[in-house]
């Protein structure tokens, strides 16, 4: 008897665990959460401090901006390199940002808003000393030539730094706007916190603002790696809403509503904010701002070209669910949905709100649950069976392309150089020395494929705004399932 009600114990709790993992898809949402943002301490540049979370990381960068006589130390690495971009930083400041405000008491409760709070001032501790001239930004750090030639870890970069700015010869909107964007989110994180601080961030947020838009240009000097193909219409837009929200101010009200572009777009992420600005100024419109009635619209038809069940829909998927827009960091557009609907399903939830796609309504739920499986997917729930964050879950990747992660830390002062660096460290079919946790990569491909070699950047590269952007969604999902 005794051995008969053990084994339908065991047998309940097999199914019951079946359930769960298969039928619940539940994951640790709240190691995902902290892992992400271990992650983007990895991505440190500068003189990291001593509650420094990842090990095998140390003091990089610490000359740069020397070449302009400048102190430019500081700020994120965007991906497997180890070139400081402005563009995508500030990008995943902003993202930061916006998860911190409208996830705040999550991320509370998950013990992870002190983290966020140091990931975003990281970010924009660089930008104060970037715009601390008022003639000027500072966007760049490294030569993306050069860096792509060598493959050594951040802290044994030898060589030149070179420094980019721009400025009113060489204006670039779409870097000013994003990194306004950038200030002003964060301003309001800092607000109870730090209020100096914040007042500062703002201040500069509002002379970016100006610079952005009283020259409107593109800035070129990213390309090819970031370069802007979606112009600087969408950060300028952006660059307003942020300090609309911030301030609330008629000057930016008018702008946004004078000024900016109505535009239907079916994805979000660091060269194309459209979505964002919709989905943000909906919450200005549910809250009485009647002006702002097209960009809710303009929401709702972002939805509806994302949501699968949707008549409208248009944005391609892989078979296994996921969307796959184009290969090389593709997981950003689907952690960038996620954000987009997480946020855009709570808003239709506080302010019972239903949206509608060619005659079909659809309700908060059905918005947070393709956010919810979106990240399922990216966690585990997938055609292989396999995580693609590193360190986080079943068969997570091995082999993160990317340089720190790759050179064992006992072989960091040899002296290699860089032709040898690449036959020693990079094309060597082994898993990384080091794990770079929290790092969701590229992801697979159009056929949920994947191949977890250093070399197949495009599947296997991380960056700190596909994670910055997986931060909200992953920080909502800690909440009880029940509650979705
Ligand atoms: C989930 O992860 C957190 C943080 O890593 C850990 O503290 C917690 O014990 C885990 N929960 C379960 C049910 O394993």
């Amino acid at each position: 008897m005794v051995v008969f009600m053990g084994s339908v114990v065991a047998w309940l709790a097999l199914f019951l665990g079946y359930m769960f993992t298969v039928k619940g898809h539940a994951f640790n949402y709240t190691e995902a959460l902290s892992k992400s943002l271990i992650f983007l301490e990895a991505q440190r540049s500068g003189k990291l401090p001593p509650n420094h979370r990842v090990p095998w990381r140390g003091d990089s960068g610490l000359d740069d901006g020397k070449e302009a006589n400048e102190d430019l130390v500081g700020g994120y690495y965007d991906a497997g390199d180890n070139v400081k971009y402005g563009l995508p930083m500030a990008f995943t400041v902003t993202t930061l940002a916006w998860s911190a405000i409208a996830y705040k008491s999550e991320l509370q409760s998950a013990g992870e808003l002190e983290h966020v709070q140091d990931a975003i001032r990281w970010g924009t501790d660089y930008f104060l000393k970037a715009a601390s001239r008022h003639d000027r930004l500072y966007v760049q750090v490294g030569d993306p030539e050069k860096d792509h030639r060598c493959w050594v870890r951040p802290e044994s970069m030898k060589g030149p730094r070179p420094v980019l700015e721009i400025n009113d010869n060489t204006p670039g909107s779409e870097i000013a706007g994003e990194t306004s964007a950038a200030m002003a989110a964060s301003s309001m994180v800092f607000r109870r916190f730090d209020a100096p601080y914040a007042r500062q961030l703002l201040n500069k947020a509002k002379m970016l603002f100006e610079f952005a838009k009283e020259h409107t240009h593109t800035f070129d000097g990213e390309c090819p790696f970031y370069c802007s193909f979606s112009g600087f219409h969408d950060e300028l837009s952006w660059a307003a809403a942020w300090l609309y929200t911030a301030t609330h101010s008629g000057t930016y009200l008018k702008y946004i509503v004078e000024e900016t572009v109505p535009a239907i777009v079916d994805e979000f992420n660091w060269d194309l904010k459209f979505a964002g600005v919709q989905v943000l100024l909906s919450k200005s419109f549910f809250e009485g701002t009647h002006e702002l009635h097209t960009f809710k619209e303009h929401a709702d038809s972002y939805i509806c070209a994302a949501l699968p069940e949707s008549p409208y829909h248009k944005i391609p998927m892989t078979p296994g669910g996921l969307i796959h827009l184009r290969d090389g960091a593709n997981l950003q557009y689907a952690t960038g949905a996620s954000f987009l609907f997480t946020v855009y399903g709570d808003l239709l939830k506080k302010f019972n709100q239903k949206i509608e796609c060619g005659g079909r309504r659809f309700e908060s739920t059905h918005l947070l649950a393709f956010a919810k499986q979106q990240m399922d997917y990216i966690l585990g729930q997938n055609p292989l069976g396999r995580s693609y964050m590193v360190g986080f879950g079943k068969d997570p990747p091995q082999q993160a392309h990317h340089r720190g992660a790759s050179v064992p830390l006992s072989e960091a002062n040899s002296d290699v150089d860089c032709g040898m660096s690449f036959t020693r460290w990079f094309n060597k079919n082994a898993p990384n020395p080091n794990e770079l946790t929290g790092a969701i990569l590229g992801g697979p491909d159009k056929k949920d494929k994947f191949s977890d070699l250093r070399w197949t950047s495009v599947y296997t590269e991380p960056c700190t705004y596909v994670n910055s952007l997986a931060v909200g969604p992953l920080a909502r999902l800690t909440r009880p399932l029940k509650k979705l």
